[in-house]
């Protein structure tokens, strides 16, 4: 499965990539906001970072206009994917970027037979909600297994981006139930490194070490 991180933090972008947790990002206005950064100028260095997909939501609503802003915002760099939302001028949008040869991210995906009508609409990725389904008491991960199943029934080559991930369990839940990828804040990402037993083991090693009176170095 790969890891986007769902962030325009640079510098987090940029320490995760050092150690190769970073196969693309996915950004959102209201990313873009918390960043308090210019889009363009952000999503560029993004870009400058990491050799892998990265997200850039449109903010038009009607296709024609979609379509100008994504043109836009593919020119910044080869690796953006332009990100639509579920809409019938969402899927307009794609259908046309997609023809361009653009990768294209479809967003805010909550069903499966939204998720059905953007692979048929040529989107590179789905990107399907899981937390914000939780929130509102549906289980998000039933989404990603129904899109998984139909997806497989008829080849379609969409890749399943498993978005919204709140906890690390989401992160092994879609794991398992074979997400291509998955997008997460970093701080997501960076709890899946614990386990007390990791801890309290490293503890005793390094107490038994000391004892020996012994140096590696
Ligand atoms: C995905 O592309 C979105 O940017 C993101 O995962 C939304 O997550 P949230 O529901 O935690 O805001």
């Amino acid at each position: 499965m790969k890891f986007f991180v769902d962030t325009a933090d640079v510098a987090a972008i940029r320490e995760l990539n050092e150690l190769g947790m970073v196969d693309g990002v996915t950004t959102n206005p209201s990313i873009i906001l918390k960043a308090g950064r210019d889009i363009l100028e952000v999503t560029k260095e993004i870009c400058d970072i990491v050799d892998g997909p990265v997200s850039s939501e449109v903010v038009a609503t009607t296709a024609d206009a979609m379509i100008a802003e994504g043109r836009k915002l593919a020119a910044i760099a080869p690796n953006i994917a332009v990100k639509l939302p579920l809409t019938w001028d969402g899927l307009k949008a794609c259908k046309v970027l997609s023809g361009e040869g653009k990768m294209v991210n479809v967003t805010l995906c909550f069903s499966a037979n939204q998720a059905l009508l953007a692979a048929k609409a040529g989107a590179t990725f789905i990107s399907p909600f899981i937390g914000r389904l939780d929130d509102i008491n549906m289980d998000g991960l039933d989404l990603i297994q129904d899109i998984r199943i139909i997806y497989d029934n008829y080849g379609f080559e969409t890749q399943i981006l498993a978005a919204s991930i709140r906890t690390v369990n989401h992160v092994t839940d879609v794991a398992r139930i074979g997400a291509d990828v998955m997008t997460a804040p970093p701080e997501v990402i960076r709890k899946l490194v614990s386990h007390p037993l990791t801890d309290a083991g490293l503890a005793t090693f390094l107490k038994d070490w000391e004892k020996t009176g012994q140096k590696i170095l």
